[in-house]
């Protein structure tokens, strides 16, 4: 068992060291499942307030449901569905403050009040995207965007 201890009161420095206990963790490892399963747990005990961290993977065009932490999820998603669906569509990220205002929003679970949705890209190709829901509203400034943002980068090079 990996027993990362990443203190959240300075958000650069947590998001540093988050990013390179990751690195650590998905070092040498090619199985994606495993990165994944690894991944949502780190990011899902180190950061404060949130409810959900997961994976939607795209195949054939459509979100399908990957590793995750938090309550069960809706597991098949299109491209025109949620607020993951706009992050695959768009391929840009998606900082909700209050996913009950946002156009086809799908609650998965009745916590969850703000979100940050990440495409994960690699060689153009879109892989899948990563999602991390909170029950605060408005929990993901920009900061959290540019920490979860090189989460992704580490993530889309080893899924
Ligand atoms: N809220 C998401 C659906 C997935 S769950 O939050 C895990 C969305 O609208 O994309």
């Amino acid at each position: 068992m990996f027993d990362f201890k990443i203190p959240a009161d300075d958000k650069a420095t947590m998001y540093r060291d988050l990013a390179s206990a990751l690195e650590g963790l998905v070092a040498g490892e090619p199985d994606a499942i495993a990165n994944m399963a690894n991944a949502s747990g780190l990011i899902f005990e180190t950061l404060p307030d949130v409810n959900w961290v997961g994976f939607y993977r795209n195949v054939d065009e459509e979100l399908v449901l990957g590793p995750f932490q938090g309550r069960p999820a809706c597991i098949r998603m299109t491209f025109d569905q949620g607020v993951c669906g706009a992050a695959a569509k768009t391929r840009q990220v998606q900082r909700v403050e209050d996913v009950h205002v946002f156009p086809g929003h799908i609650a998965c679970d009745s916590a969850s009040n703000s979100e940050i949705v990440v495409p994960l890209i690699r060689d153009g190709e879109l892989l899948g995207v990563l999602d991390i829901d909170s029950p605060k509203h408005a929990r993901f400034t920009e900061e959290d965007e540019t920490g979860v943002v090189k989460l992704g980068e580490i993530l889309s090079r080893v899924l």
